[in-house]
């Protein structure tokens, strides 16, 4: 049985930041949830998250999991001091704890699982996750003695240099036996460099401590300021292209490619360089997505392609073209085999299936149905300057090039639009409209020259 504490009560000084340490965003999720994510191969019955910097920031970032159970630090004397505060949670609670530092938010769930494995088939008191780092400053330094029994963890201010010289680092994760970490946790002195109460010293007083090694070192980093902070965007940016890779994604140039954890691709998808996707964004197999695209929160279904384009909040069906330079937002729906192209804005509008908007348009609250053409320069007027108006276009009716839809109006179907009209009244199915003035020739006028004076 395993509970799980995450120390977040910190406020992340070296950060710099109104914001506390563990919301800051990396890649689409803050810090803290990278954490959370660690815990998917464990199935913790409780999970305690401590907080005390800006708690209810961190709590409404948390607010959409569920059974998180908050535990207040309200001053901050150290990680030992914070995991003192579960005490009267766990009162009856005859497990394993696992403390995680909340600013460590790169652990595959492999290994915390590997961890909690080890600490209870060999029955510890205490298994810490260690690794030998090149650059292992700012990290506390585990001292084994030759059975790999952990004597002593020292912090990186607080060594002498010859003990500086150990590359074995604390990871900051830990799991330990509830019963004997309980017992020893109230005894903590403070008698260091900060005058804070760590955690780390638990170990002197618990038989047997163990030091179990991650593999990749890199999963352990934890962030601490702005540089940390991107260098682990970085490592997550490189295990979500190569995993991406090996599942049948091209990428053209990664490293000028970002892709959220969130994303979610298919095989013989083609993604360009300069092209980020974020959020909740799925893209289906035969798709070639950039260069230089952004597509957020959106669905793109096969075979569509994105060409110099901002897609957000839509979803585009298969064999549909998009761009050069088309921006989609708030909500459109684009059908099959659209071509949607330059210089196109569309917002909160649904497009029919063989549908073209090609040039030089925007269409906002709009409805337009199938195997519609809109011509170059068409624009739907659908703000009165108080409220938005909608649009709709009927099935094969085409507008001329530079018409105004001034809305509301409604186009039926088969209708065609006289370039440069300005249709502010509904025209019925099957009609030509034509809504400007005619034009005047006046044969032989000619521009009369001013009278020379004198
Ligand atoms: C800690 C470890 C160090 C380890 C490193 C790994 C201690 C004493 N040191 O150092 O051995 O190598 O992590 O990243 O534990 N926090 C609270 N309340 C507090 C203090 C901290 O909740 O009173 C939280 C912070 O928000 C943070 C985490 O605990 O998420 C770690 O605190 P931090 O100050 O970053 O510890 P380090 O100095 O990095
Ligand atoms: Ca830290």
């Amino acid at each position: 049985m395993i509970a799980v504490a995450i120390l977040a009560a910190g406020r992340g000084t070296r950060m710099k930041s109104s914001l506390p340490k563990v919301l800051h965003p990396l890649g689409g999720r803050s810090i803290v949830e990278h954490v959370l994510a660690g815990l998917a191969e464990l199935d913790p019955v409780r999970r305690l998250v401590i907080v005390g910097y800006e708690a209810d920031r961190v709590k409404q970032t948390l607010s959409s999991q569920s059974d998180l159970e908050f535990v207040y630090q309200t001053e901050q004397l150290g990680t030992g001091h914070a995991v003192q505060q579960v005490i009267p949670y766990l009162q009856e609670f005859e497990g394993d704890l696992l403390v995680l530092n909340g600013d460590v938010p790169l652990l595959r769930p492999t290994t915390l699982h590997q961890l909690v494995h080890v600490h209870q088939h060999q029955g510890n008191a205490a298994t810490i996750l260690t690794a030998y780092l090149p650059d292992p400053k700012g990290y506390g330094r585990v001292f084994c003695d030759g059975q790999n029994r952990v004597t002593q963890i020292v912090e990186d201010r607080d060594c002498t240099p010859a003990q500086k010289q150990n590359r074995r680092v604390n990871a900051g994760i830990y799991c330990f036996r509830w019963s004997a970490l309980a017992e020893v946790l109230p005894q903590l002195q403070a008698t260091n460099t900060q005058q804070e109460y760590y955690l780390t010293d638990t170990v002197s007083d618990l038989q047997p401590v163990m030091a179990v090694d991650v593999e990749d070192y890199q999963e352990i980093l934890g962030i601490n300021d702005r540089k940390q902070l991107a260098t682990a965007y970085q490592i997550l940016q490189d295990r979500i292209k190569d995993d991406w890779m090996k599942a049948g994604v091209t990428l053209i140039d990664p490293d000028s490619i970002t892709i959220d954890p969130t994303v979610q691709l298919s095989p013989d998808v083609i993604i360009e360089p300069q092209t980020h996707l974020r959020g909740d964004t799925t893209i289906r197999s035969g798709c070639r997505i950039g260069p230089g695209t952004l597509i957020e929160n959106s669905q793109i279904d096969e075979n569509v392609t994105v060409l110099y384009s901002v897609v957000t909040d839509s979803h585009a069906q298969a064999n549909t073209r998009i761009g050069p330079y088309t921006h989609l937002r708030g909500h459109v729906q684009v059908g099959q085999g659209c071509r949607i192209g330059n210089f196109v804005e569309l917002k909160n509008s649904t497009v029919g299936d063989r549908t073209n908007v090609a040039h030089l348009s925007y269409l906002g609250d709009a409805t337009v149905g199938d195997q519609v053409n809109v011509g170059a320069g068409t624009i739907t007027a659908n703000y009165d300057g108080v409220r938005k108006h909608r649009t709709e276009i009927g099935d094969r009716s085409k507008t001329g090039s530079n018409s105004v839809l001034v809305a509301p109006v409604t186009l039926g179907s088969d209708v065609t639009v006289a370039a440069g009209s300005v249709v502010t009244e509904d025209v019925p199915a099957d009609a030509l409209v034509i809504a400007r003035a005619r034009q005047v020739v006046k044969p032989g006028w000619r521009l009369q020259p001013p009278p020379l004076n004198r």
